[in-house]
C-alpha cells in the first residue's frame, strides 16, 4: 500500500511531519505536572466513555526517546507536540523545574534526530488552578498564559523551528462551553461568548512578549470544518452559513481583518466581554504563518425548535471514518484556496494536523490500516492541488504518530500511524507508517 504522491511531487522546502499533544501522549501522573480542567472532567462519571483518563497514556514521558526513533525512521522531517501547562506550572503560576527539565530533554531528542520541533503551547492542558478562577471565561487567564509562554520559551525556543500559541480555539471555547463535550464541560452562551474572545486575547499576549524576546515564526493552529446544508432549501442554507461562522469564519476574521463576523456577534449579542473591540487592533497583528486542522465536514440542518444559532447536525451520505466522520477530502483543498484568497494572502499555510480514526487490529504483528492510507492519499492530493491552486501550503502533519488519547472518546478511537498496545505500551507501526516512509523516504 502506497500513497500516488511522493516527497518530489511536492515543492522541495515542503516540510512532512507528525503530530502529538501533550496530554494526549505523556501521562500526566508523571514528572509533577499538577491537574488541569481535563483530569477533572475526565474524573467526572458521564464525561469521557470508559472514564478513561490522561494518566498514563502512551507513557510518552518516559519513552519519548523510543517514540522520535519512530520519527526518524518514517523519515519525516518535523515533529508538531506541545508543551503541557500543568506540567511546568503545576498550579497555574509557579514553575516545576521537573516539567522544563522534561521539555528540554525532549527539545534536545528531537533536535538529535534531526527533526524540526514545532512546538504548540496550548494543547487544552489548562491548569485546573486557573479553571478555579473561571478558566478561559476569565480574561486574566490570557496573561497568566503570556507568562507561561515566555517560561517555555524562554528555556527550549533556542531549538524551536516554530511555535504555535493555541491549539484549535474553537474547540477551546465552542465545544468546550457551548456543547459541552469537551473540558470543562460547560454549556453557557455568555461563557462560549467570552471564550472565543478571551483565546484569541491570550494568543495575542502571548505573541507580543514571544516578539519581545526575538522568537521567530510564530503562529497559531486553527481547526476547520466544511459546512455542508444538509438540503437546498433556503433555511438549511442559512443555518450552515451561521455554523461556518462560529466554526470557520470567527477566528481567522479577526485574526486577518480585525474584525468578527457580524452574522455571529448578531448571535452573541449581550454576551460578549465589556470593550471586546479595543483588543481587535492587536488580535489582528500579523502572523508568521497559520496552522490548518482539518478532518471532515458536516451536514447542517435548520433547527426552528432550538435556540440560537438554530441548527443542528445530521448525518451525511458519504463514507465514514471509525468515530463517524464523513471522509471528505475536497474540504481541504476548499479552506486551503480559501484561506489564503480571503484571509491569508502569501502567509504560509501548514496543515498541522489531519487523519482519521479507525478500528485497528493487530494480525501477526502487522495492522494493515488500508483505509487510512487511502484516506491520507486522498488528503495529500488535496494539499497537492491547493498548491498547484496558488495556496502557499509549506507542510503538512499526519495526525498522529500514536494511538492516544482521544479527548472524551478516551482510548477507543485509534488515530495513530503507530499502533500502541494500552497494556504493554508496544509499539508497532502500521500499514500508514510504511507508506509514508515510502513516499517521503525514511529507512
Ligand atoms: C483535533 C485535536 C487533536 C485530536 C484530533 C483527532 O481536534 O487537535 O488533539 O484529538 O482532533
Amino acid at each position: 500500500m502506497t500513497f500516488s504522491l511522493r516527497r518530489s511531487d511536492f515543492p522541495d522546502d515542503f516540510i512532512f511531519g507528525a503530530a502529538t499533544a501533550a496530554y494526549q501522549i505523556e501521562g500526566a501522573s508523571f514528572g509533577g505536572a499538577g491537574p488541569s480542567h481535563w483530569d477533572t472532567f475526565a474524573a467526572t462519571p458521564g464525561n469521557v466513555r470508559n472514564a478513561d483518563t490522561g494518566a498514563v497514556a502512551c507513557d510518552h514521558y518516559h519513552r519519548y526517546a523510543d517514540d522520535l526513533d519512530l520519527m526518524r525512521a518514517g523519515g519525516f522531517d518535523a515533529y508538531r507536540f506541545s508543551t503541557s501547562w500543568a506540567r511546568v506550572m503545576p498550579d497555574g503560576v509557579s514553575v516545576n523545574p521537573e516539567g522544563l527539565d522534561f521539555y528540554d530533554r525532549l527539545a534536545d531528542a528531537i533536535v538529535e534526530r534531526g527533526l524540526k520541533p514545532y512546538l504548540t503551547l496550548y494543547h487544552w492542558d489548562l491548569p485546573a488552578a486557573l479553571a478555579d478562577l473561571g478558566g478561559w471565561r476569565n480574561r486574566d487567564t490570557a496573561s497568566r498564559f503570556a507568562d507561561y509562554a515566555q517560561t517555555v520559551v524562554a528555556r527550549i525556543g533556542d531549538r524551536m523551528e516554530s511555535v504555535a500559541t493555541i491549539n484549535e480555539p474553537w474547540c477551546v471555547a465552542w465545544l468546550s462551553h457551548f456543547l459541552g463535550i469537551h473540558a470543562p464541560g460547560m454549556r453557557d452562551i455568555r461563557a462560549t461568548a467570552r471564550a472565543m474572545h478571551h483565546i484569541l486575547v491570550a494568543h495575542t499576549r502571548a505573541t507580543e512578549a514571544l516578539r519581545a524576546a526575538g522568537q521567530k515564526n510564530l503562529g497559531i493552529v486553527l481547526n476547520f470544518e466544511h459546512a455542508n446544508p444538509a438540503s437546498d432549501i433556503e433555511e438549511d442554507i442559512a443555518a450552515a452559513r451561521r455554523q461556518d461562522g462560529h466554526y470557520n469564519r470567527w477566528f481567522i476574521q479577526a485574526l486577518t481583518q480585525k474584525s468578527y463576523p457580524e452574522d455571529i456577534l448578531e448571535g452573541f449579542a449581550g454576551h460578549m466581554p465589556d470593550g471586546y473591540e479595543n483588543d481587535l487592533d492587536a488580535i489582528g497583528a500579523p502572523i508568521d504563518w497559520l496552522g490548518v486542522n482539518y478532518y471532515t465536514r458536516s451536514n447542517i440542518a435548520h433547527d426552528p425548535a432550538s435556540a440560537w444559532p438554530s441548527l443542528k447536525p445530521v448525518p451525511g451520505p458519504l463514507p465514514k471514518t471509525g468515530l463517524g466522520w464523513e471522509i471528505y477530502p475536497e474540504g481541504l483543498h476548499g479552506f486551503l484556496t480559501r484561506l489564503a484568497r480571503d484571509y491569508t494572502g502569501e502567509t504560509p499555510i501548514i496543515v498541522t494536523e489531519n487523519g482519521m480514526a479507525w478500528p485497528d487490529t493487530i494480525e501477526n504483528g502487522r495492522v494493515d490500516d488500508s483505509e487510512r492510507v487511502a484516506y491520507f492519499d486522498a488528503h495529500l492530493q488535496a494539499v497537492h492541488r491547493a498548491i498547484a491552486d496558488g495556496a502557499p501550503v509549506k507542510g503538512y502533519f499526519g495526525w498522529s504518530l500514536l494511538d492516544n488519547y482521544e479527548w472524551a472518546e478516551g482510548y477507543a478511537p485509534r488515530f495513530g500511524l503507530v499502533h500502541v498496545d494500552y497494556e504493554t505500551q508496544l509499539r508497532t507501526p502500521k500499514a500508514s507508517f510504511e507508506a509514508f516512509r515510502q513516499a517521503i523516504g525514511g529507512n
